[in-house]
């Protein structure tokens, strides 16, 4: 039996074990545990998705909550290591970009036990953001690097990564899309926010570039009046972003907007349907770029720069920044028509995750 600990922490994370969760059931080989650090921890942020994809229970949950960035990653990894000593798995396996991902990753490679990455390679060129700084350290320390886009492999081979460590293997967070379309179509998501299928855009931000700065905010306001006065338009609330509206005193001027409607964070299945539904959608989270892509819903990203560029060249995504002249504009051209189905991007296929599970068996039978 190959042991494989997953590890696990923020909303982005969890559609991407579901998928692998299965693949090593499906594999037969595997002996699997779940980490849960904590890192959300919220009903509608962390549980909610387990119930609604059926992930396994977590074995256990670190419950390190919110706080700094160096008092979270130091959190976790002092709270890991006692778990990976005393399991000692084959292959410890992190994914996407979060503090939860570089801590457990720098942890294990330190006890001598191999970690491999999902979602390996991807680059913004923005060291600004958190995000990058995470990614580039858990690609440089992890021994298996798979791979979701092509722009990851050109990355990784830029940066002078053994091929034989590099693997691509395709997208798990569009495995989870896959599987649960015909379901999130079932959601009455639509009824309960008084939304017509097709006549409503979708926002959701929590960048700290965008949310935690009240000039920048306060400009991404002005497109969201702009936007909600042509169509409604429905805002699940991250809570980082939900705390920054208080505290920088946008709150009113964004409820008093008629067609905005400011809900909580929703599952994954009411909010596949409004995505799946909508005119537009406008982010700066890094899975709605590529699911919108999937989906054929056009994307407007509220940032400067992707590490998923494959959604700009391939997708239905254009990059906005936070200008809200840009937002505007783009906004209305996407209204003027809707986009060409897209080409599917190459193993974006739902069987990415049967990869993942594949290269861990044979790296672990040849060793
Ligand atoms: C984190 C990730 C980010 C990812 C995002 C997905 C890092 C550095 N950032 O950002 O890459 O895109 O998750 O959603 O790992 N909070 C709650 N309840 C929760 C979780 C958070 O109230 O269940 C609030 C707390 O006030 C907290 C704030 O949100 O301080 C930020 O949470 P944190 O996990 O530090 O960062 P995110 O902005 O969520
Ligand atoms: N998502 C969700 N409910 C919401 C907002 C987003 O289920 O209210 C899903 C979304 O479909 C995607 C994931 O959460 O699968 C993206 O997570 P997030 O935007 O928090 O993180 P990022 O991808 O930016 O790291």
């Amino acid at each position: 039996m190959i042991r494989v600990l997953n590890v696990c922490g923020a909303r982005p994370n969890f559609m991407k074990i579901a998928p692998l969760a299965r693949a090593y059931q499906a594999h037969g080989g595997f002996r699997s545990l779940i980490v849960h650090t904590g890192q959300h921890y919220d009903d509608n942020m962390s549980d909610l998705f387990f119930r609604q994809l059926g992930i396994p229970e977590p074995d256990l949950n670190l419950e390190v909550g919110s706080s700094s960035h160096a008092v979270q990653t130091g959190e976790i990894m002092t709270r890991f290591e006692p778990v990976l000593a005393e399991h000692r798995p084959d292959w410890v396996v992190v994914v996407g970009d979060v503090n939860s991902t570089i801590a457990c990753a720098l942890v294990a490679v330190k006890l001598g036990i191999r970690v491999a990455h999902v979602e390996a390679g991807l680059r913004s060129f923005d060291r600004t953001m958190p995000e990058e700084i995470n990614r580039l350290l858990t690609d440089a320390i992890s021994d298996l690097l798979l791979v979701s886009e092509p722009s990851g492999l050109e990355n990784l081979k830029r940066e002078g990564v053994a091929d034989g460590k590099v693997h691509f293997v395709g997208n798990v967070m569009i495995d989870t899309l896959l599987a649960n379309r015909e379901r999130a179509e079932r959601s009455d998501i639509l009824e309960r926010c008084g939304l017509e299928a097709g006549h409503f855009n979708v926002v959701t931000l929590h960048r700290p570039s965008n949310v935690d700065n009240a000039e920048t905010f306060s400009r991404i306001a002005d497109a969201l009046d702009a936007i909600q006065q042509d169509l409604p338009t429905v805002f699940p609330i991250h809570p980082r972003t939900r705390a920054r509206l208080a505290g920088l005193g946008l709150a009113d001027r964004l409820e008093e907007l008629r067609q905005l409607q400011l809900i909580e964070p929703v599952g994954y299945l009411d909010f596949l349907k409004l995505m799946a539904n909508a005119a537009v959608v406008l982010t700066d989270s890094g899975g709605i770029q590529e699911e919108t892509t999937i989906l054929g819903v056009w994307c407007l990203t509220v940032r400067e720069n992707t590490e998923r560029p494959i959604t700009l060249t391939a997708g239905t995504n254009t990059l906005v920044g936070s200008d809200p002249q840009k937002m505007i504009a783009a906004y209305r051209r996407c209204r003027a028509a809707p986009p060409d189905q897209p080409p599917v991007p190459e193993k974006w296929d739902g069987e990415a995750a049967g990869r993942v599970a594949a290269i861990l068996a044979s790296e672990a039978a040849s060793s």
